[in-house]
């Protein structure tokens, strides 16, 4: 018998469905992943990514990815990073990413929750989007919303000062917890949305999960925080 002690199971934000692949999916996911993906094990490649001298906005949970697309080919002066965990979300994004012929979209395929504090440079972001995560509605699976004090530490330490962390939610609960567990962080300011100007980092588009809660009358909130100011340790004169 192993000696081992029994390792405790994450709680995930997400289960994985195994929603079935189309055909133009799986040959997205062969042939064009080389092209948008960035493998989590190639330091090399993530680290030539995170040189390249341009804003950059990533959204976790991009779903279907019709947002970020759109966001992208409207605003070619940005560079977008999406990370999902969905296959064959992953898949329909490929597709529209070469569909509409754009190079500055890049996706990294996992759980955000392990991938933002392992893999993404502090101060690498100009903005983070996280459009209509899971509600979990029920009380015994709050736990497993994605918004949580740990994810909102490492969400800080990737954006640069004054970085746009936008989050969008249809479940007025969800949007409480948000706003709770964001305002215990002395890492964000929320600001209004005409604090947050013209810049297009703030931008959204509709979602399918936002059409779907239209549908059934749910109110939409849009939350807007702006990273505050990130502190620089004095550092420790050498002692002789
Ligand atoms: C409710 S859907 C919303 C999708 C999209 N943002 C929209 O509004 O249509 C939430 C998405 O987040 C993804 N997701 C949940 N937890 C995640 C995690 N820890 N890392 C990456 N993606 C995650 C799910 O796979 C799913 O596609």
């Amino acid at each position: 018998m192993s000696s081992r002690p029994p390792q405790r199971r994450r709680i995930r934000s997400f289960v994985r469905r195994p929603g079935r692949l189309t055909a133009a999916q799986r040959r997205a996911l062969a042939t064009l992943w080389p092209r948008y993906g960035l493998a989590l094990d190639d330091r090399a490649a993530l680290c030539e990514y995170f040189a390249r001298p341009t804003r950059r906005v990533m959204e976790i949970g991009f779903g279907n990815g019709d947002v970020i697309a759109e966001l992208a080919a409207d605003h070619p002066e940005l560079d977008y990073l999406g990370i999902e965990v969905h296959e064959p979300g992953i898949g329909r994004l490929l597709l529209s990413l070469e569909a509409r012929e754009l190079d500055n979209v890049r996706i990294l395929a996992g759980d955000a929750v392990e991938i933002v504090p392992k893999l993404i440079p502090p101060e690498s972001l100009a903005a983070i989007n996280i459009f209509f995560p899971d509600p979990w509605h029920k009380k015994r699976h709050h736990k497993r919303r994605l918004i949580q004090p740990a994810l909102v530490g490492s969400l800080a330490r990737c954006l640069v000062t004054n970085g746009a962390l936008h989050l969008a939610t249809d479940w007025p609960d969800y949007a409480e917890h948000m706003v709770t567990t964001l305002n215990a962080s002395a890492l964000f300011r929320p600001i209004t949305a005409a604090e947050s100007g013209s810049d297009p980092i703030w931008e959204r588009r509709p979602t399918k999960f936002e059409r779907r809660g239209e549908r059934l009358g749910h109110p939409v909130v849009d939350l807007y925080y702006s990273r505050t100011p990130v502190q620089r340790s004095a550092g420790v004169a050498p002692t002789r």
